[in-house]
């Protein structure tokens, strides 16, 4: 069953002043995420993330397309209890105590007296935030802003999560607990979309990832098979041929690099390589080895906010 299921979504900014042009922040963005998935939402600065995100959650209305979250219209209000949202930039009552501030979202969520106090704690040790418990926000860093926040998209227990960029301010170690809880999450069989620009957050716990480049879906699917349908370069390694020549040999090398006798010729694709090995042993080459160089979500991703293909 579909937990999201985007359909078309084109949103488009009036502007403020006549001289002004549009913006188009979405731009006919379809996709679908499954119930127990971890879907990341992987696209450069001014994608189109947060705009999705904020139609998801009935914070904005899309100039056209739908949204559908749990079987029901973007924005449906019974249907947020079963939501938990972190946002891009939540903003944090300064004077309350991260317990007063989990407490405030819990109410709101119409969770009971024991209930709250047990998620509470449960929350805030998860967040490695026990020892701030009773501190006033305004006194925690970045990344324990970040963590609360978290702890506050989790409070009601909720079975979908949809954060924007939960590992934005975190160090290594709050990056790596933020994917821990994500994959935690899935095991209780909730489902996950979350928007990043870091890749190697989404390579690591993903299902599926979808790449968003200026308001369009480019790319999505499983990790291993958006990679390896842009398969990347092929390595040559071989001895025997002269300098001077390979330029002649290879003409379509993409670099060429010496060690002693040995060369190593770097082809842009693997349709390239037949070619070149039977122009290496016709020259006297002898070949030791061809190995394709695996492509990964980057250059995907690089190639993808770039506007090219990829070689
Ligand atoms: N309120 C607004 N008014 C006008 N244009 C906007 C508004 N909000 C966003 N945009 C534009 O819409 C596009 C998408 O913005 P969005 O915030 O969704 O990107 P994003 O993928 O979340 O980027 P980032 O990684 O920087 O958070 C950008 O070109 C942005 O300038
Ligand atoms: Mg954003």
């Amino acid at each position: 069953m579909d937990v999201i299921l985007i359909d078309g979504l084109t949103k488009v900014y009036k502007p403020n002043w006549p001289w002004q042009k549009p913006v188009k922040g979405l731009d006919g963005l379809s996709l679908s995420v499954s119930r127990g998935e971890i879907y990341g939402f992987l696209g450069p600065n001014g994608a189109g993330k947060t705009t999705t995100l904020k139609i998801l959650m009935g914070l904005m209305r899309p100039t056209s397309g739908t949204a559908e979250l749990l079987g029901q219209p973007a924005g449906d209000i019974h249907t947020r209890r079963r939501i938990g949202f972190l946002p891009e930039a939540p903003y944090f009552y300064d004077y309350l105590t991260a317990e007063e501030f989990l407490g405030f979202y819990g109410c709101l969520a119409g969770l009971d007296r024991s209930t709250l106090a047990r998620r509470i704690t449960e929350l805030l040790d998860l967040m490695g935030l026990t020892e701030a418990r009773t501190r006033q926000l305004r006194t925690f860093s970045k990344g324990m802003l970040q963590r609360i926040g978290l702890a506050q998209a989790l409070i009601h227990d909720p079975e979908l999560v949809i954060l924007d960029e939960p590992m934005s301010g975190l160090d290594p170690i709050g990056r790596k607990q933020v994917r821990d809880l994500i994959l935690n999450l899935r095991e209780q069989g909730k489902t996950v979309f979350f928007s990043t620009h870091i890749i190697p957050d989404v390579e690591m716990i993903c299902d599926r990832v979808g790449i968003v480049v200026k308001g369009r879906l480019l790319a999505s699917g499983r990790v291993d098979e958006l990679v390896s349908r842009h398969a990347g370069p092929v390595e040559i390694v071989c001895d025997g041929l002269l300098p001077e020549r390979v330029a002649e040999i290879v003409p379509k090398a993409a670099k060429v690099l010496w060690r002693g006798s040995q060369c190593m010729i770097v082809l842009p694709n693997s349709d390239l390589v037949d070619g070149a090995v039977e122009n290496i042993r016709r020259h006297g080459g002898r070949l030791i080895s061809v190995t394709p160089q695996k492509g990964s979500l980057e250059e995907l991703f690089v190639a993808q906010s770039e506007d090219r293909p990829l070689a």
